[in-house]
């Protein structure tokens, strides 16, 4: 099939609630993550045959403007490049609380309306804006403020849509399937933006759905995720260790998801939490009591560098990094997890670029 051809091109399909804007994970239904996912294949498949992707210039002419206000990699870098398989410009804003005119005291709302501004006068400067920052509101405040699409890019510790359509991507293509999944989340749930994501993502859509929450009891999921589990019937299941007296719970797991323990929301407190979390850690021995065919997910980075704090076993770090052919490690899926970040990044951004700007 063309690309040309293909649905996501048609301006007539409605694709998420609170359109043009990606705040939350709860906007997306699954016929539209149906699409994006297909999407994403034909991407794939198109690279794979070695061909030119047929949209590079959907995005010419365009802006893609990077906001962030906190540390990022992975996040921004996808994101960039993603904007320039498409043929859109792109500037990289970073550290803007440091580096920009907030430090001559200019409020969020100004700086919002000078990068998605110049309306005015037709030369815009950006026509997407990606935000991350450390406040919970900044994402929502940046939408209303905004004439254009705003990407939440992590707000806080809350939540990271689009970190969760790369976890739901890369689970389907590394387990085959969304539906009827038992996933095993473990870490720093309660501040872990990646992991409530994913559960508002994975619960509201796919059937089957079952969760065991792992973490110690000061970190475990928040209220809103379980009572929205709640509310849409999903089954979970909260322990502070793999075993909790009985069966290893990862005897049953389709799916690890791994997270590190997110320091930056209280540092002297989380790191007095240390030896507690230590049994937390993903080890050799942990990995072998997965049935076959399980996998294991992280949204990176891992805390390699806090060997008390570390949540992933140095072994299994350096297991999972191997590029090298024929010693690719199957069960450990982060690394080919995070691969699929600019693909799935480039289907949202095209999903942008085809229909908001042709309707306004
Ligand atoms: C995550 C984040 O920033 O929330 N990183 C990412 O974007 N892949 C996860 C984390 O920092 O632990």
């Amino acid at each position: 099939m063309a690309f040309k051809d293909y649905s996501l091109l048609d301006p007539r399909i409605p694709l998420w609630e609170g359109w043009p804007h990606v705040l939350q994970t709860q906007q997306f239904s699954r016929p539209t993550l149906d699409i994006l996912f297909a999407y994403t294949d034909r991407l794939l498949e198109a690279r794979a045959r070695g061909e030119d992707d047929p949209l590079r210039a959907l995005g010419a002419g365009k802006f893609l403007v990077t906001l962030f206000y906190q540390p990022s990699s992975r996040t921004v870098c996808s994101f960039l490049r993603a904007a320039r398989e498409l043929g859109m410009d792109v500037l990289d804003v970073r550290d803007p609380a440091r580096l920009s005119s907030e430090v001559k005291g200019e409020s969020f709302e100004d700086a919002i309306r000078t990068y998605a501004g110049g309306v005015e006068h037709g030369f815009r400067l950006a026509d997407i804006l990606v935000v991350r920052h450390p406040s919970a509101d900044a994402v929502f405040q940046a939408a209303r403020a905004s004439p254009v699409p705003v990407i939440n890019a992590g707000n806080g510790p809350d939540q990271h849509p689009t970190q969760s359509l790369v976890d739901l991507y890369a689970i389907r293509k590394e387990l085959g399937r969304l539906d009827h999944l038992h996933l095993v989340v473990v870490g720093d749930l309660k501040n872990g933006r990646t992991a409530r994501s994913l559960a508002y993502l994975l619960g509201k859509n796919y059937q089957g759905i079952r969760f065991t929450f792992v973490s110690h009891a000061e970190l475990r999921m928040r209220e809103d995720v379980r009572a929205f589990l709640d509310r849409h019937g999903v089954p979970y299941r909260e322990c502070h260790a793999y075993g909790d007296g009985a069966e290893s719970v990862l005897r049953s797991a389709d799916g690890v998801y791994l997270l590190r323990t997110q320091t930056e929301w209280g540092p002297e407190r989380l790191r007095a939490l240390a030896p507690e979390l230590r049994h937390l850690r993903f080890t050799q021995e942990r990995r072998r009591e997965l049935p076959p065919g399980a996998k294991v997910f992280h949204p990176l980075p891992i805390n390699c560098a806090d060997p008390d704090l570390s949540e992933v076993d140095s072994e299994l770090a350096a297991a999972a990094r191997t590029l090298t052919a024929g010693q690719r490690d199957d069960q450990l899926a982060w690394f080919r997890q995070m691969d699929y970040g600019i693909p799935v990044r480039i289907a949202l951004l095209a999903a942008h670029l085809r229909d908001f700007w042709n309707r306004s």
